[in-house]
């Protein structure tokens, strides 16, 4: 599905959730779900951020002007996430991308500091778990709908170096197996993504000596992103995908 052409329309009468949305892939992944009609929900921590992503999307004509919701998901727990959610005033929602998420300090297991392991955990993990309990009813609502949770290399094959980050990759696998498991019986899909390297602020902080100009581009990846979101991959669910050839 790498080279899935999307029909100009995949997304037309869906409304998407995308965490993440104002840096990197997830900032692709909104211009190019806005561009295929989808009707947009932007959570971001800096909203300044993501009034300037609205109004591009707005200008860009892609439909519908994103609804925004501010979440620094270092600091979300289970309570402050549903109200998050419940601001929003959304009746539906057709996607939820959970993008979002921090390298943390790379080193060895036996240096991480109790702070930056915990922060990691939070943010990459316990949050997304927060998001999911107050998005599921509204994911329900829909006729279809897709999760897709953002996964790594190292959280399939652990690797020397990655800490924090690798073990937080591998619950998010583990996440995403038991609720697709859970959710087996309903319209609701869930699937993992590993985006691979790609040029971003995160890449590029893990590899400080690699040349970016080597790497795939955030939107060089859109075909799985749009791919799983859309409805040519029901019934797909459970699985984990790569975004880019091995
Ligand atoms: N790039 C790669 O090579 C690669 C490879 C494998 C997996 N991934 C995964 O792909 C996903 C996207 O990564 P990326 O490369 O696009 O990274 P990125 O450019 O660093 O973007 C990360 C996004 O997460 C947001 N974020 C970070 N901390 C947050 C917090 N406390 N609260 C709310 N939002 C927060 C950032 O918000 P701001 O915009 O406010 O900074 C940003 O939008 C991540 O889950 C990452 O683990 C990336």
């Amino acid at each position: 599905m790498l080279d899935y052409q999307a029909p100009p329309a995949l997304l037309a009468d869906k409304t998407i959730a995308i965490t993440g949305a104002t840096a990197g892939i997830g900032r692709a992944a909104a211009l190019s779900y806005a561009a295929h009609g989808a009707h947009l929900v932007l959570l971001g921590r800096d909203p300044v951020k993501l009034q300037a992503l609205c109004d591009e999307i707005a200008a860009g004509g892609g439909g519908a002007r994103p609804c925004c919701g501010v979440l620094d998901l270092a600091l979300a727990d289970q309570a402050s996430t549903r109200a998050c959610v419940a601001a929003l005033g959304l009746t539906r929602l057709d996607g939820l991308l959970l993008n979002a998420g921090v390298l943390g300090t790379l080193g060895p297991l036996a240096d991480i500091d109790e702070g930056e392991w915990l922060r990691v955990q939070q943010i990459n993990v316990s949050a997304n778990l927060w998001l999911l309990q107050a998005c599921l009813p509204l994911l329900r609502r829909a006729p279809a709908a897709s999760i897709l949770l953002t996964s790594s290399g190292v959280g399939k094959r652990g690797r020397a170096g990655w800490g924090s980050y690798a073990v937080s990759k591998f619950a998010t696998e583990g996440m995403m197996q038991v609720l697709a498991d859970e959710l087996a019986q309903t319209h609701i899909r869930v699937n993992c993504i590993n985006p691979g390297a790609t040029r971003t602020a995160m890449r590029a902080a893990a590899k400080p000596d690699e040349d970016p100009m080597t790497l795939r581009t955030p939107a060089d990846l859109m075909p799985l992103y749009l791919y799983l979101m859309g409805a040519d991959s029901e019934p797909q669910t459970g699985r984990s995908w790569d975004a880019q050839p091995k």
